[in-house]
């Protein structure tokens, strides 16, 4: 990463360009991303940068083991940070009491779920959804409720039909903006539409922000809990660290609840069995989010070139079709022009690619007929990756 106080955006990309490169990933640091599936393959399969993270995190991390922060975790003051984040970036009004550690976001929606659903309760969702969610539904077994999204539509909302799904048992909404796999943004407009029917039914909405800081074209990150008390007090807001600076490993994340029954309903159902998380987890999040901000931007900037590219090769191919994204790192295309299931096409590109992708059917009802490509690297990986799967594909 280039040096602080020299954060632009050349330097970044000058930085990645000349570091991630094929020959360094193949031996790259045990990480799961580039081990799976072999050094022959591309991987575009995992949520997870290959850009290295700031300086100030292995600092942060470093002197946490230097002074020997090995005891039960106190770090009041990345508490703090995470609720001035929530207060300042988010716009929720907020304190420290309202703000749980969490290890991952992952957690948060399984935790939400438990504590708003019996069993044969219903969840609203989006019929295309990061999978994690599908199974902490399946998990309580409660019921999930797809609205249908469509690419016609540029995934928007159709909050109509949203509303018209709601019966006596709709216990929670879930909502994942920016949205994983399909990329889009909520706009104001839609997130008080389903503030609305989340108020006017009495229903909590559960929300994972977690790739908040990925937004293209100068869109703005709005959290549905920002949009008035009323909302606030029936939404759990899920963020974390991640998706930015690829920081998964270390299992950090925060909800945030205003409403104190709904935060005390969570930590009793956590009681016991998530004790927030390590110490030297805690002390990175301390840097990222009071040190890291400036390294968002030129990572945008390098995200979105590699987005309009990516969007541009896939769009050259025949019987590909995409709708760019609006934030994330992830591509979405449809490929059913195969005559290839999703799962059929992903293990194709494997075998006959060395290319590997997300299967979409696991993304929901809607994902089949999609695969996930996940393009966090250097535009050189990136294109070789894209050159492997427009050339499988033309022997299709
Ligand atoms: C939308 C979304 N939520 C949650 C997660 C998992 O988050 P965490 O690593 O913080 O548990 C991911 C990981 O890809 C994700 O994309």
């Amino acid at each position: 990463m280039v040096d602080n106080g020299n954060i632009d955006a050349t330097s970044f990309a000058e930085t990645v360009d000349r570091e991630i490169t094929l020959e360094n990933m193949n031996k790259m640091r045990g990480r799961r991303k580039w081990k799976r599936y072999g050094a022959d393959i591309i991987p575009f399969w995992y949520s997870s940068p290959d850009y290295p993270v700031p300086p100030e995190v292995k600092e942060a991390a470093a002197r946490a083991i230097e002074d020997e922060c090995f005891e039960y975790s106190w770090f009041p003051e990345t508490l703090e940070a995470m609720a001035e984040t929530t207060r300042s970036k988010y716009l929720i009004d907020s304190t420290v009491e309202d703000v749980k550690v969490i290890p991952g976001v992952e957690p948060s929606l399984y935790l939400s779920t438990m504590y708003a659903c019996k069993p044969g309760d219903e969840v609203i969702l989006p019929s295309t959804m990061f999978g994690p969610f599908i199974r902490a539904i399946d998990y309580v077994h409660a019921k999930p409720v797809y609205h249908e999204i469509r690419q016609e539509d540029d995934w928007r909302f159709d909050l109509e039909e949203m509303k018209s799904l709601v019966t006596d048992r709709t216990k929670l909404i879930f909502l994942c903006n920016p949205h994983n796999p399909t990329g889009r943004v909520m706009t104001e407009e839609e997130l008080k539409g389903i503030a609305d029917i989340a108020v006017d039914h009495d229903i909590i909405v559960a929300t994972d922000d977690l790739h908040d800081n990925i937004l293209f074209d100068g869109r703005k990150h709005v959290s549905i809990a920002s949009l008035g008390p009323e909302i606030a007090e029936r939404t759990i807001s899920m963020f974390g660290l991640s998706k930015t600076f690829g920081l998964a490993g270390i299992q950090i994340g925060w909800l945030v609840a205003t409403n104190k029954e709904i935060l005390a309903g969570i930590n009793k159902i956590a009681e016991g069995l998530i004790q927030g998380t390590s110490s030297i987890a805690l002390a990175v999040a301390h840097a990222v989010l009071t040190k890291c901000d400036p390294y968002i931007p030129p990572l945008v900037d390098y995200l979105q070139g590699l987005r309009d590219y990516g969007v541009k090769r896939l769009k050259a191919i025949d019987k590909v079709n995409v709708v760019p994204p609006e934030g994330t790192y992830i591509l979405w295309p449809n490929i059913s022009d195969y005559g290839l299931t999703s799962a059929e096409m992903q293990e194709y590109l494997l075998e006959k690619g060395k290319v590997a992708v997300s299967d979409g059917s696991s993304h929901g009802p809607g994902g089949e007929g999609y695969i996930r490509i996940v393009f966090p690297t250097s535009k050189a990986i990136f294109s070789e990756g894209l050159d492997r799967i427009e050339e499988a594909l033309s022997r299709l």
